[in-house]
């Protein structure tokens, strides 16, 4: 029997998993910058968090969420997405309270699974990067997280980015909008598709987001939620767009914009990359928008809320096809080489001192003859090689050499667990230190 991972799934090699620390690493160092502070909530949680949250239409809630019930019969479901687990953990752990200066900000990093048709950039499990931003309703906050989005993925060297945003106004415009959608649909009822049918009067902005060519169609002609904004919402969102050009961003307005989840209101957003890695056109790599009133839903207090998550797969695809270099973390700065078994001992020794001192050190395991351990320092670019042979051992002494340079001398042993970084100050000066 050969095992496989499930469909939709991937391992992560560690030459892979060398790239996802290093954009996990940026995205952390860059959240700090902006002053969000990480969070890490369960990977499942009721089923009610999320059907509540995005919404009993929604693609993710109908049709792909990994739901089960648990041996004490609750109706649980692994996450599909970041925002309902924070808000719920927001609401029960009081993070509104007074002691938490607002706006409250936050950021996690994991695995989300959705039962979608794997393919490139969509998988069953993914993972996500996202922020969540509580306590303000000020288009000043739209635009910090958005402009912390482009900054996150210009961090990681991309280019051709193309930035889509819209509203979807406050409650008042949306009702108003609803009803005109249902005007307009109502008539054209018989062409819908199926899931378009049930949804037209539960939730008619999700017929905007089928899927299904002939929905898109009729969909093409109908009123836009731009012309439905109130005063207030359009007041908010000329705002955005005014500080979005004050930062020098440039943006799409996309009126035809509904996203998947039923949570949004006001500012709605997707950060957008045109590459084959993906697929066809444009595909989104980052996206999210407000939610206001989300934290009532889950029995908070009436609290505003706006956040993003961004597609770790997706982003990595397009660095890959961007030919984007990153950093090589990995480097070996001391590969110990002893010749002959009684040198065992030592090299054990000085591996382990060398690594207490914070240098990247390794030796071989597999009793190989001194040719095939260069060999392998070699081939694993280690920076110095430090050798023990019998002259070496009786003399307390080992030889120590910069593979670049070929530059080698002899050192006495101690010497080496005393200071190693001394060794390379005196006799390797002219070159750059290693860390
Ligand atoms: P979303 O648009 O459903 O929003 O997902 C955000 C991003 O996650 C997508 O743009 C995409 O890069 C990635 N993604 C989604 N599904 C898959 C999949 N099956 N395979 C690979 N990548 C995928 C949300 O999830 C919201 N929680 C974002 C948010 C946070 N809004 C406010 N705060």
């Amino acid at each position: 029997m050969r095992y496989q991972r499930p469909k939709g799934t991937a391992d992560i090699l560690p030459d892979e998993a060398q790239k996802w620390n290093y954009v996990e690493e940026t995205a952390r160092m860059l959240f700090n910058d902006y002053r969000y502070q990480e969070i890490r909530t369960p990977m499942f949680e009721s089923f009610d968090v999320f059907s509540r949250t995005s919404g009993d239409t929604s693609d993710v809630v109908t049709k792909e969420m990994y739901d089960f019930t648990d041996k004490g019969d609750r109706h649980m479901s692994l996450r599909p997405e970041g925002t309902a687990g924070v808000v719920r953990a927001f609401v029960e752990n009081k993070l509104y309270g007074p002691e938490h200066p607002r706006p409250v900000k936050v950021f996690y990093m994991g695995s989300m699974f959705r039962y979608e048709r794997p393919q490139s950039g969509r998988q069953r499990e993914f993972h996500q990067i996202g922020v969540e931003a509580f306590g303000s309703n000020e288009p000043e906050l739209d635009v910090e997280v958005i402009a912390m989005g482009m900054d996150l993925l210009q961090h990681f060297g991309l280019s051709d980015l193309r930035l889509e945003i819209n509203s979807l106004g406050d409650k008042a415009s949306r009702d108003a909008y609803r009803q005109a959608l249902i005007d307009y649909l109502d008539p054209h009822f018989d062409e819908l598709s199926d899931d378009s049918k049930v949804r037209l009067h539960k939730n008619p902005l999700r017929v905007l987001d089928s899927k299904d060519k002939r929905d898109q169609e009729i969909v093409k002609g109908a009123p836009s939620i731009l012309d439905y904004l109130n005063e207030d919402s359009k007041k908010h969102f000329d705002r955005v767009k005014a500080l979005l050009e004050s930062l020098n961003i440039p943006y799409v307005i996309d009126p035809e914009m509904v996203r998947g989840l039923d949570y949004y209101n006001h500012t709605i957003f997707e950060i957008m990359a045109d590459s084959k890695a993906l697929g066809e056109g444009y595909t989104t790599i980052c996206a999210g928008g407000r939610y206001n009133g989300l934290v009532e839903e889950l029995g908070g207090p009436e609290m505003p809320g706006i956040g993003f998550g961004l597609g770790m797969e997706r982003l990595l695809l397009l660095m890959n096809a961007q030919n984007v270099k990153l950093p090589v973390l990995d480097q070996l700065d001391v590969y110990v080489v002893g010749i002959g078994e009684q040198t065992s001992v030592e090299t054990l020794q000085i591996v382990q001192a060398l690594r207490a001192d914070g240098f990247a050190s390794d030796r071989d395991y597999l009793d190989r003859k001194p040719k095939a351990q260069f060999k392998t320092a070699n081939k694993l670019n280690a920076q110095y090689t430090i050798t023990i042979g019998e002259t070496e051992l009786k003399n307390k002494t080992a030889n120590v050499k910069q593979m670049r340079t070929g530059h080698e001398v002899t050192v006495a042993v101690s010497d080496i667990l005393h200071d190693f970084d001394d060794i390379i100050t005196k006799h390797f000066t002219d070159d750059e230190e290693i860390d």
